[in-house]
């Protein structure tokens, strides 16, 4: 990691709790004016290749260039979602937790539009500190929205529930890529993070040769740490396929895919001395890649939706599952957890390692039973986000996620990622 020296006060554009409170108070003179600013300007989208491209060669130049535009493109997109956010019928913008992330995003939106332009390394120092900052204070974002919005959810169409969610999170996707990818070109710029991704090699936070059945062999191997029975992952097809993707997205898809066919099976075989195995087919095509999860089961069948692409609804009307207790009961403990939803799988398998190692678990197989890991405040928390979240993040750059049920025996699920990055990001970002 590099050095993140502390912040000159002059520089440090953060708001007091007196200021918080003030703007607050004339929020809808004051920051509406500014904030139509804002929203009244288009989102430079970007294709992956573009990050690519911009960062395979990076100078001191270049990288203040990213920081400015970073600095300059995300209270744009922040603005855009808080004009949706207004939109909102008040009964559910005031809801406690969506009216929570309301506030952190005017908060961020206000920070970002005070920043000053950075001119210099070690003001690119401080702008990755205070990058960081946010993400981190935002980590309590997708439990928030998703309970407000369950919560909320008889006063929206399903339609217009499930199109603001998606804005939202296709929004929040976008936004982090953007801060996540300038920290980690600063990180590489300022070489002092030398083998921290074991000589894989990357531009940022996109991964130039992202093997797939590595991927789907290391999540595998990460469910099975969790000690309950699962069934035997069999790979086959293009073994070989690599592509350029950002190695996050790529495994909380896959994972969430893998653990829910894993759940599916070992439920529906319950009383079977021995599981039927899961199938992954990885296929490299000339324009995507594709992966296909077959499981045996028992399909969809037993789940609240009417069609299998209702799983990716945040609507109770939708799916029923939405508005469960004991989901409820799950959001609200993420939502209040210090670790808000760690955000990637790795992050998931450091906070476990850490807890063996001081001997939380006097084994392995005792992380099953942490109340945090069981209401799951990791990465994927039983909260009925994995699946909306997966199709998002397959469709960020143009891919796609599909479910078909053979009701009775299983579900394929067929994960398709554009292979060239040359789609932009999704129009909502
Ligand atoms: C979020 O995580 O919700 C963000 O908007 C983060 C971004 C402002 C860096």
């Amino acid at each position: 990691m590099f050095k993140i020296v502390p912040r000159p006060a002059a520089r440090c554009p953060s708001l007091s709790k007196k200021e918080s409170t003030a703007l607050s108070q004339h929020r809808p003179f004051y920051q509406n004016k500014q904030l139509e600013l804002y929203a009244a300007k288009e989102a430079n989208r970007l294709t992956l290749r573009q990050l690519v491209f911009f960062g395979r060669a990076m100078d001191e130049d270049r990288l203040i260039k990213s920081a400015n535009y970073v600095r300059t493109e995300l209270p744009v997109r922040i603005a855009h979602r808080l004009r949706d956010m207004q939109k909102l019928p008040f009964i559910v913008v005031m809801q406690e937790q969506v009216a929570k992330v309301y506030e952190l995003y005017w908060m961020a939106f206000e920070k970002f539009k005070r920043y000053p332009p950075i001119n210099s390394l070690q003001d690119n120092v401080a702008f990755c500190q205070f990058l960081s900052d946010i993400l981190r204070e935002h980590s309590t974002v997708i439990p928030s929205l998703s309970l407000g919005l369950s919560l909320a959810s008889p006063h929206l169409s399903p339609d217009d529930l499930d199109s603001f969610m998606r804005r939202m999170l296709v929004s929040r996707i976008s936004r982090r890529v953007l801060a996540e990818h300038h920290i980690s070109l600063s990180e590489i710029h300022s070489e002092k993070q030398a083998s921290s991704h074991l000589g894989e090699p990357h531009v940022g936070i996109i991964f130039t040769g992202l093997n797939v059945k590595q991927c789907i062999d290391k999540c595998g191997a990460l469910l099975r740490q969790r000690g309950d029975c699962w069934p035997e992952i069999f790979v086959d097809g293009h073994l070989g396929t690599h592509f350029a993707y950002i190695k996050e997205h790529l495994e909380y898809i896959i994972f969430e895919l893998l653990k829910n066919a894993m759940q599916a099976t070992t439920s529906f075989h319950r009383d079977a001395s021995s599981l039927p195995p899961i199938r992954a087919t990885i296929v490299a095509g000339a324009n995507d890649i594709g992966v296909r999860i077959s499981d045996q089961g028992g399909g969809l069948f037993e789940t609240l939706v009417k069609t299998p692409s209702d799983l990716f609804s945040f609507s109770h009307v939708r799916n029923a599952a939405r508005l469960q207790n004991s989901r409820i009961g799950a959001l609200r403990t993420v939502s209040s957890s210090p670790h808000g939803m760690q955000a990637t799988v790795d992050e998931q398998v450091g906070r476990w390692q850490k807890n063996l190692a001081i001997g939380k678990y006097s084994e392995a197989k005792d992380v099953g039973s942490d109340p945090e890991m069981k209401a799951g405040a990791g990465p994927h928390p039983r909260i009925g986000i994995g699946l909306p979240m997966s199709n998002i993040f397959a469709t960020y750059f143009g891919g796609s996620l599909e479910l078909v049920s053979l009701d009775g025996w299983g579900t394929d699920v067929y994960l398709r990622l554009p292979k060239l990055g040359t789609n932009l990001e999704g129009i909502e970002v």
